[in-house]
């Protein structure tokens, strides 16, 4: 140990204090498009909260959105029909050779490297995304929603004369842009225990033919795909895309009532006007949990859990068996455990020692947002309170449901979370915004399985061991701003409610 001289104590000193100043600085800047009292992506990750990384890259700024623009003219048909059509049986395409009915599990090989057992890829998305189609000027836009309401009506279980069983678990996925993340998203589920028996569900706010095909590719389970409908590459000049009839951000209310604009007497709590690149992810998120509890045939008697991703986690083989266990140790249990949580933002993930460490504490968004699981019987109790989440003035939809679930149901909603080794991880902190990092998805998903390759004897372990309540000081809930807008409050609610007309001009009851 070095001595603590004084000399050291206030060089020490002054190194923290120049470091926080530098933190603050890039928070500030970071945080200046969307000016809130607590950024909410600094505790927590994923779409529901990371708007910067979860919304496509502004076309009119980014260069590679300028290179997409000029890249695109039309959306060919035959890719339309390949996405309408069932997938031929011989798709030459690495992800079929995945689904091999011997499909190789870590645990089956144990001598092996993991990394070798992978399929080669060699996609950097942060380079050179692939023709992701974000705007239709030039396209057929009433053809790409033919196509998606048509998907969606047709509730097609892709993969179903492969796998007849009953369904054990949902696994959903909800989608952006990021095919890179989503490819080694895929490719961690492809490994996955007993994956073959779930039925894996995308649901998309992007039309891209190149996300369609991936998806489409997977063999190792079911699928089903669905969209949300209102996307921003359809209603690109209106609503809830960006109508230039709407008040700019900023205008605040005196100069947008001159304006005229159409939502002046709208703002949200801290005065600014809606941007829609902003809100579309909650609009999604609710659309997705409507149409998978209430209006899916396929899913009208599945009783059993479903579990919660997004397009940049990445699981852990025995997440199942995980859940599972999880699943049989809350009927044990004195209290209720509503949602199970098997993803942490642990920052020092530990796989060495004991992986069945588990706690159960107060459901809190950042905290407990990434891997949930729950069943319809928790849905039933959530829905009375779904006005109060779309009229939060939140646009991140897990803090719209923490202010429900602390707040509406009848009681705060408990979370059985795995503490040092989670079963999912997010992988995509680095998205498209932080050009330039050097953030390399595949080499961290690699670093990954060899963490997980070295302590293979760990996974799949026999029952759960409880820990005492971590001390989460959840700091006091203040809503973000960002839904002030009546139309986005009431497409929202029109989700759920068939009595709320969305707000004109939209096609209604999708
Ligand atoms: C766009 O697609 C729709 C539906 O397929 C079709 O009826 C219409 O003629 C197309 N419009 C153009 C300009 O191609
Ligand atoms: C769901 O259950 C009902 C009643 O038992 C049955 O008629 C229906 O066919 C079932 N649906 C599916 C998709 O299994
Ligand atoms: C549904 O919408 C109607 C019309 O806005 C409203 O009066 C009613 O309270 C809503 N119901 C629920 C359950 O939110």
């Amino acid at each position: 140990m070095p001595r603590l001289t004084p000399q050291r104590m206030v060089r020490g000193t002054a190194y923290i204090l120049a470091a926080l100043m530098l933190c603050h600085i890039v928070l500030m800047l970071n945080n200046s498009k969307f000016s809130s009292p607590i950024p909410s992506y600094l505790t927590s990750g994923g779409l529901g909260s990371n708007p910067v990384d979860s919304v496509p890259p502004d076309e009119e700024t980014s260069i590679a959105g300028r290179r997409r623009m000029a890249s695109i003219k039309a959306i060919p048909v035959e890719l339309l029909q390949r996405f309408a059509r069932p997938v031929p049986q011989h798709l030459p395409d690495q992800f079929v050779q995945s689904q091999l009915p011997d499909r190789p599990l870590l645990t089956q090989q144990l001598q092996q490297p993991l990394l070798l057992t992978r399929t080669p890829f060699n996609f950097t998305p942060v380079e050179d995304p692939l023709p992701l189609i974000y705007s239709l000027q030039n396209a057929n836009a009433t053809a790409i929603l033919d196509a998606m309401l048509a998907i969606n009506a047709e509730h097609e279980i892709l993969n179903a004369q492969f796998y007849n069983g009953p369904i054990t678990e949902v696994i959903v996925v909800q989608v952006h842009d990021r095919i890179g993340y989503l490819y080694l998203l895929i490719d961690s589920l492809r490994r996955v225990k007993d994956v073959e028996d779930c039925l894996l569900v995308f649901s998309h706010d992007v039309y891209s033919s190149a996300i369609n095909a991936l998806v489409r590719s997977i063999r190792f389970a079911r699928v089903l795909q669905i969209f949300y409908p209102y996307i921003k590459q359809i209603y690109f000049d209106r609503f809830p895309g960006n109508d230039p009839r709407d008040c700019p951000r900023d205008a605040g209310l005196y100069r947008a009532r001159q304006l005229g604009c159409n939502n002046a007497e709208w703002p949200d709590k801290y005065g600014h006007y809606r941007e829609s690149k902003y809100t579309q992810t909650k609009h999604h998120w609710l659309y997705k949990m409507n149409r998978l509890f209430e209006r899916s045939p396929v899913l009208a008697n599945f009783t059993g859990q479903f579990v919660f991703l997004e397009e940049d986690h990445y699981v852990v083989e025995d997440l199942l068996h995980m859940l599972r266990l999880m699943v049989a140790a809350r009927k044990d249990l004195s209290q209720n455990v509503e949602i199970l949580t098997l993803g942490t933002y642990e920052k020092k993930p530990d796989f060495t020692r004991n992986t069945a460490q588990v706690v159960v504490d107060k459901w809190v968004s950042s905290f407990h947002n990434m891997g949930m699981s729950f069943s319809r019987a928790i849905w039933d109790q959530i829905k009375p309170c779904l006005p109060a989440f779309c009229s939060f003035d939140d646009y991140n939809w897990d803090w719209s449901l923490n202010h429900i679930l602390t707040k509406c149901t009848k009681r705060p909603f408990q979370t059985m979370v795995i503490r040092i080794s989670p079963r999912v991880f997010h992988i995509g902190q680095c998205g498209v915004h932080h050009k330039n990092k050097v953030c390399n998805p595949a080499l961290l998903s690699s670093k990954l399985d060899r963490m997980l390759a070295n302590n293979i004897a760990k996974l799949y372990p026999d029952q759960l061991m409880f820990n005492a309540k971590l001390k989460i000081r959840a700091r006091a809930l203040k809503p973000n701003g960002g839904w002030g807008d009546l139309r986005d409050r009431r497409l929202c609610s029109s989700f759920f409610n068939s009595s709320e007309s969305p707000p004109s001009g939209l096609p209604y009851g999708m």
